[in-house]
C-alpha cells in the first residue's frame, strides 16, 4: 500500500458507519461515493447535490425485507416514503421487495409514477382530505389506515367496493427521542385513543365495504433502545385477535461520531422475540422503516462560498436549511468532511454554517477538517433521510439535484429547480 493510500483508508477509519457503504478515499485524497469522485459530480451536476450510493441502499433494503422473512415468514416490509419520496427510490423499494407507506395525495401520485402496484401501497394520515381518500380509491390504493372517527365518515361515504383497512391506535409508548419525533404518547395527535379503539373497530367491522384487517401503532422517529419497539408490539397485541399488526417505524440511526445505533439484525430480532411472545403466530407482521432505510446512503455535497475568520471560523457553504431543515425542525446533528482533501491533517476546528438568512441555519457546529477555503468541497454524511423531503424554497433557494452514483456511473434522478421553476406557481397571477 502507497502512503497516500495508508493515508486514505486511516482518513475513512472513525466515519466508515455515518458514510455511505461504497464510499472511500482515492489517492489524491478526495471521497469517492459508488466509486465516483466528488469533484466530478460537482463539475457535472453542480452543487448542492444529494448523492445516493445505490448499491447500499439496495443492500439496506435487503438487509430488513429478507431478515424479517427469515424470522417471520408471513410479514412485510413497508419503505416510509415520507423519508426520501423520489420516483427512482419508490422504483429502487419495490424492485428490492419492499410495500410502500405513503403519508398523502402527493406521495401516492409519485408511487404511481414509479410503476407501484398500487395495491401494495398503505395510505397514512391523521388529516387525509376527501380528495386524497378519492384519489387513493380511485388508483386502487391497497390499504388505507385509518385514524379517526371524522375519516370513518368519509370512507362511508365514499366507498363503492371492497377496501382494505388498518385502524391507527395510541400506543401509549413514550418513545426516548425528539419531542418533535414522538408519535405513541398518550397525548399523540395520530391515531385512536385506546379508549375509543373499541367504538372505532365495531364500526368499521359493521361496514360492509370496509375490511379490517388489523392494527397499526407508530411509536416515533430516530429511536435507538430497540426495547421501545417491543413495547409497542406489546401494546399492539392487547388491541385484540387481528390478522394484521403493523408496528410502524422509528429506528433510529447513527448519524455522528459518538452516536451508537442498533444494527438492522438487532432490531429485527428484539421485534420477532417480542412478536414471538405476543402476537399470534399466524398473524402478518409488519414494519415500516424509512430513516434506517435511506439515511446512510446518502450525503449532501456542498461548495464553499466564504471562510471568515473572527471569533469563531464560519464555514459557509452554498445550501442551508433550505435544503437541511431538520436541524433546526428536530435538533438533528450531522457530520462533515472537506471531501475533496480527505487526507491532509484534519487540524481545524470549524462552524459549517448555511445561506439562508437565519442564525439557526447552522449545518455543523464543531466540524473537525483540514482549513477549508473557497470552492472546497463539504459533504454532510447520513443526509439520505428527511433531507430532500424536507427541501424548500426560503430565500428562493431551488431545490438540489439527485444522482445516484454505482460502479463508477452516475444518473441523474432528480433535476435541480430553476428560477424558471420558481417563477411558475405565479403564472396565474402575473397573468391577471
Ligand atoms: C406512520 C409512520 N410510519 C413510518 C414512519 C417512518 O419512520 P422512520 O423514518 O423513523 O423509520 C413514520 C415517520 O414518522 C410514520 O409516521
Amino acid at each position: 500500500m502507497t502512503a497516500n493510500a495508508a493515508a486514505a483508508t486511516a482518513s475513512l477509519d472513525g466515519m466508515r458507519d455515518i458514510l455511505p457503504e461504497h464510499a472511500e478515499v482515492d489517492e489524491l485524497g478526495e471521497l469517492r461515493i459508488g466509486g465516483v469522485g466528488v469533484s466530478r459530480l460537482a463539475a457535472e451536476y453542480g452543487t448542492p447535490l444529494h448523492i445516493i450510493d445505490e448499491a447500499g441502499l439496495r443492500a439496506q433494503i435487503r438487509r430488513f425485507v429478507d431478515g424479517l422473512r427469515r424470522r417471520w415468514t408471513n410479514s412485510e416490509v413497508l419503505y416510509a416514503s415520507k423519508s426520501f419520496p423520489i420516483v427512482e427510490m419508490y422504483r429502487v423499494a419495490a424492485e428490492e421487495g419492499a410495500s410502500i407507506d405513503v403519508a398523502g395525495g402527493g406521495e401516492i401520485v409519485l408511487a404511481l409514477k414509479a410503476g407501484v402496484d398500487p395495491k401494495r401501497i398503505h395510505f397514512h394520515g391523521n388529516a387525509k382530505t376527501t380528495d386524497e381518500l378519492r384519489l387513493a380509491l380511485d388508483t386502487g390504493v391497497g390499504t388505507i389506515i385509518i385514524d379517526n372517527f371524522d375519516e370513518i365518515d368519509r370512507l362511508e361515504a365514499l366507498l363503492t367496493g371492497p377496501q382494505h383497512v388498518l385502524i391507527r391506535l395510541i400506543p401509549g409508548v413514550e418513545a426516548e427521542t425528539h419531542a418533535s419525533q414522538a408519535t405513541g404518547g398518550v397525548r399523540s395527535k395520530f391515531g385512536f385513543p385506546i379508549e375509543q379503539a373499541v367504538a372505532a373497530i365495531e364500526r368499521i367491522s359493521a361496514h360492509p365495504l370496509m375490511e379490517l384487517d388489523g392494527v397499526h401503532v407508530h411509536i416515533g422517529s430516530q429511536i435507538l433502545n430497540v426495547d421501545q419497539f417491543a413495547q409497542a408490539v406489546d401494546s399492539i397485541s392487547r388491541s385484540g385477535t387481528f390478522r394484521t399488526y403493523d408496528i410502524g417505524g422509528g429506528l433510529g440511526v447513527k448519524y455522528t461520531y459518538d452516536e451508537v445505533a442498533p444494527s438492522v439484525e438487532e432490531y429485527l430480532d428484539r421485534v420477532v422475540e417480542a412478536a414471538a411472545a405476543h402476537l399470534p403466530a399466524d398473524a402478518r407482521l409488519v414494519i415500516e422503516p424509512g430513516r434506517s432505510i435511506v439515511a446512510r446512503a446518502g450525503v449532501t455535497l456542498y461548495r464553499v462560498v466564504s471562510v471568515k475568520r473572527s471569533g469563531r471560523d464560519f464555514v459557509a457553504v452554498d445550501g442551508g436549511m433550505a435544503d437541511q431543515l431538520d436541524i433546526a425542525l428536530t435538533g438533528q446533528r450531522y457530520e462533515a468532511v472537506l471531501a475533496n482533501r480527505m487526507t491532509e491533517p484534519w487540524d481545524e476546528e470549524v462552524q459549517i454554517v448555511g445561506r439562508q438568512c437565519e442564525s439557526g441555519d447552522l449545518l455543523v457546529e464543531d466540524a473537525r477538517m483540514p482549513a477549508p477555503a473557497v470552492d472546497d468541497l463539504v459533504a454532510l454524511a447520513t443526509t439520505g433521510a428527511y433531507s430532500y423531503s424536507m427541501t424548500n424554497n426560503y430565500n428562493g433557494a431551488l431545490r438540489p439535484a439527485i444522482v445516484f452514483v454505482q460502479e463508477g456511473e452516475a444518473r441523474l434522478v432528480a433535476r435541480r429547480e430553476t428560477y424558471e421553476d420558481l417563477l411558475r406557481l405565479h403564472e396565474p397571477v402575473q397573468e391577471a
